[in-house]
């Protein structure tokens, strides 16, 4: 597996891999890499000939500097995972070779970036949907993986990539969890032994919440049910909970096909984010 750092090495590799016509995959990731990443690498081997990550923990989605500050890195250890996971080819950019001096040009997607994680995280996904660009840009990838537990962050994506026209297909891949059902995520190391416990309090209340919209039952009552038993779980303040459109992310008030629960809720200083289909 090949590690490469600047812009220029990038490109030389990539264009040293696509010579033959050979079809690239590209997983864009903030390092601090668990299974739910490594689903993702598995799942670009099987839909390209190459497949590139890349890791950047990128300073223009974080709206706050602690949480920057304290986000965990291990190059050499995610490298070893990655090349376990079969990637060809590492991008590990340095923050000046994405943003050079005096950086002037963001990308902002309007509308679906607004709610939800946009309302409570300002700014975050004009840094999510700037650095995406870029890396699509740099890489150029036939194909670029990302995962549904992200589900705003996949459409805001979706968008951006449609409306700029560039030539990559985006693929969502479902949510990878540990066994008691707590979607995997770089942020769940930062759980007390205590928390960890009742972290998978979120899921369960949205699985329940799922079935009893799935089964015709008032989506009011469903969510304010489904708050409540976040809150009995010791969870903190509850950001959002919310069924809507899987495309448009708008909230819908009685069922309808392709809705889906979203919810964002702090556990201790935590704050963990989750979302499900609703047949
Ligand atoms: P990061 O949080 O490192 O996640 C990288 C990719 O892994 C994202 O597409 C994310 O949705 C996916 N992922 C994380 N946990 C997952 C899980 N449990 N199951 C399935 N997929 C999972 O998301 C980012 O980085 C950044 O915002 C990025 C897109 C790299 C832009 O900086």
């Amino acid at each position: 597996m090949q590690i490469v750092r600047e812009s220029m090495a990038l490109r030389e590799a990539i264009r040293a891999m696509r010579g033959n016509g050979d079809r690239l995959a590209l997983v864009p990731t903030m390092g601090a890499l668990h299974n739910g990443h490594l689903a993702l690498v598995a799942d670009a081997r099987r839909r390209a000939d190459r497949v590139a990550a890349s890791i950047f923990v990128n300073p223009t989605q974080f709206n706050d500097p602690a949480d920057l500050e304290r986000y965990p890195r291990n190059e050499a250890e995610d490298a070893a995972k990655l090349e376990e996971a079969g990637c060809d080819l590492v991008w590990m950019p340095s923050v000046r070779d994405i943003y050079p001096q005096g950086f002037a040009t963001m990308v902002s997607v309007a509308g679906i970036s607004d709610r939800w994680e946009g309302e409570h995280r300002p700014g975050h996904f004009d840094g999510v949907a700037t650095v995406v660009s870029k890396l699509l840009i740099a890489a150029m990838p036939d194909v670029a993986i990302f995962g549904e537990k992200d589900f705003q962050q996949l459409a805001v994506i979706r968008r951006m990539t449609m409306d700029l026209g560039l030539p990559v297909e985006i693929i969502g891949h479902e949510t990878v969890r540990d066994a008691d059902g707590l979607a995997m995520s770089s942020r769940n190391a930062l759980l007390s032994a205590e928390e960890r416990g009742r972290a998978p309090k979120l899921f369960e209340a949205l699985s329940m919440a799922s079935r009893r919209i799935a089964a015709g039952e008032n989506v009011g009552t469903a969510l304010v049910e489904a708050k409540a038993a976040i809150a009995q779980a010791g969870f903190g303040p509850v950001d959002y909970l919310a069924y809507l459109d899987s495309e448009t992310l708008e909230p819908l008030e009685g069922r309808r096909p392709g809705g889906r629960l979203i919810a964002a809720a702090f556990l201790g200083k935590v704050r963990l984010i989750d979302n499900v289909r609703v047949d």
